[in-house]
């Protein structure tokens, strides 16, 4: 996985090549200009002699430096002012001979003084949220499109709901490391996966890297390095700030991924990372399905959230027909 300081330097690195690129641009059009212009060529020789000249004047020593220097700052922004009329008789643009800089705030520096652009933070933003798998899920799942009406066919599941929503709404806004791990547990169809993806995206918003995925592909990626040599596909479940492992139960639940499942667990708790596992299974069939070893450490160590009501996925396309 490409962490934070990957993910700087490469955007770091495209900020360099588009502002080189926009102050190549510059230097073409103003050459084109200036053979097209030949006056507008002569006034911008003037000028650059005119930096030249302070420095010379500099060195000839402090006597009448002042005067000396005040003649030349005349001299120049009479220079620019006849190059502003001169422009504007053309017809040309007053930024004809600028670099074009997509971001006017920094000039793709991305830096404002020592302070980082917000255009650059949210490349970095952008960044993260390709790496985090959570890929199309981002469009319609946030806190905002979660609608608690579909649970109004019982007051004690609007009451639980409306909990759930409130409490990942919270854990979102205050997510940092040590934040509790959740684990959410219900039905088919009840928003696990939504409210889950809805903490992502903040989260991934405040800087930190979430990894999302489903259980059948986390434990493919154990499988595929354990067992077919190919390296470092699973590092992202173990490094990421925040891992979303997704409908726990659905994998082919074997020796191997129970192992997997408990050293990832394992590992996170022990490094102090935070973990929301989602899952239809129950608290009885989890403790079937995995190990006393495991379902004592969920158990001891995550927050369960209860999903309950009817299936919003079947509400959704009943209304839709
Ligand atoms: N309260 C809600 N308001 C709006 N849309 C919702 C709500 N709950 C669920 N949905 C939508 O219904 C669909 C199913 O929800 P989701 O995928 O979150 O269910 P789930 O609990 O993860 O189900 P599963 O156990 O099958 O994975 C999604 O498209 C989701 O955006
Ligand atoms: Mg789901
Ligand atoms: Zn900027």
């Amino acid at each position: 996985m490409s962490t934070f300081s990957d993910n700087f330097d490469k955007i770091k690195t495209e900020y360099e090549t588009k502002r080189a690129n926009a102050i190549k641009d510059a230097e073409a059009r103003t050459m084109t200009l200036h053979a097209q212009y030949p006056a507008l060529k002569a006034i911008d020789g003037k000028l650059r002699a005119t930096g030249i000249n302070i420095l010379g004047e500099a060195m000839k020593g402090k006597n009448g430096l002042e005067e000396r220097l005040k003649a030349l700052e005349e001299e120049n922004l009479e220079l620019q002012k006849q190059r502003k009329d001169l422009i504007e008789a053309l017809g040309l643009p007053s930024d004809c001979t600028d670099p074009h800089y997509e971001c006017k705030e920094c000039s793709d520096t991305g830096y404002i003084g020592i302070n980082m652009c917000r255009c650059f933070k949210a490349a970095l933003a952008k960044c993260a949220f390709e790496n985090s798998g959570l890929g199309s899920l981002l469009k319609d799942q946030a806190f905002d499109t979660f609608d608690l009406s579909y649970y109004n066919d019982n007051p004690a599941n609007h009451e639980r709901m409306k909990k759930n929503l409130e409490k990942c709404r919270i854990y979102a806004d205050t997510f940092a490391e040590g934040s509790p791990n959740l684990i959410l547990i219900g039905a088919t169809g009840l928003g696990k996966t939504h409210l889950s993806t809805s903490i992502a995206k903040k989260v991934i918003e405040k800087g930190y890297r979430v990894v999302y995925d489903s259980s059948p592909n986390v434990f493919n990626d154990f499988n595929k390095e354990q067992f077919k040599n190919e390296s470092g596909l699973t590092d992202k479940y173990f490094e990421c700030d925040l891992l979303i492992l997704d409908d726990l139960g659905t994998e082919m639940i074997t020796s191997f991924t129970v192992s997997s499942l408990y050293n990832l667990i394992n590992t996170r708790l022990n490094t102090g990372k935070c973990t929301i596992i989602n899952t239809n299974l129950s608290i009885d069939e989890l403790r079937k399905a995995y190990t006393d070893r495991i379902t004592s450490r969920i158990f001891g160590c995550f927050e369960p959230l209860m999903f309950t009501g009817k299936d919003v996925r079947m509400q959704k396309l009943q209304k839709n027909l």
